[in-house]
């Protein structure tokens, strides 16, 4: 899959893009065939998305995932690529608040929606989100790999209202696996952060 950097305020490296944007070469068309838009024939496709409160315009394969995008082309690779296929809640993100499997979301699909990940969860000062404190204060992870997928649907769960019992904190996280098995403290991290969490409002998510 060709792979093109986005272009943005913040894109802290840039990939040389000669090596994978060589020119298709030219092909001797049949005199009565239109010929078809670079775009078309490359696969490739201009948009923009907004992630972490930032715009990014960029050209990639219209069948890049939302994971891929943010990992392997916006230098944001707090989400995890676990199951690639929508088993495991490691690659959780929020669009419009909303909690969404980025391995299963095509890049193109959210376009102009607001995008937030692992990495737009805390203030700007640096000041973690109460999720994220509380997943510290209860060792709710042991090696990690889960862990941002986890507190991205964490927070949804709380802010849809679905994080009232344990039960329901079960129910409602089930789509997020743990091969470590730090569910018990899982729990205990929500139950503590519901609590302290900003009204939706405020943290302008569901
Ligand atoms: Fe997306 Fe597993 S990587 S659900
Ligand atoms: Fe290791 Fe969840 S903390 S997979």
């Amino acid at each position: 899959m060709d792979r093109t950097p986005f272009e943005g305020p913040s894109r802290r490296h840039v990939i040389g893009a000669a090596a994978g944007l060589a020119a298709a070469p030219a092909v001797a068309a049949a005199a009565d065939a239109a010929p078809a838009p670079p775009s078309a024939k490359s696969g490739q496709v201009d948009m923009t998305l907004n992630v972490n409160g930032q715009t990014r315009r960029g050209t990639m394969d219209v069948r890049t995932t939302l994971l891929d995008a943010l990992r392997d082309h916006l230098d944001q690779t707090g989400s995890k690529k676990g199951c690639d296929q929508g088993q495991c809640g490691a690659c959780t993100v929020h669009v419009d608040g909303e909690r969404v499997l980025s391995c299963l979301t095509l890049a193109v699909a959210v376009e102009g929606r607001r995008i937030t990940t692992i990495e737009g969860l805390a203030d700007a000062d640096g000041s973690l989100h109460p999720m994220q404190q509380a997943f510290i204060d209860q060792d709710g992870f042991q090696c990690g790999y889960c862990t941002p997928g986890q507190i991205m649907s964490a927070v949804a769960c709380v802010n849809e209202g679905h994080a009232a019992s344990d039960d329901d904190i079960r129910e409602y996280m089930s789509g997020n696996l743990c091969r470590c098995a730090a569910y018990p403290k899982i729990v205990a991290a929500i139950k503590q952060a519901r609590g302290r969490m900003p009204a939706k409002s405020q943290m302008g998510q569901v």
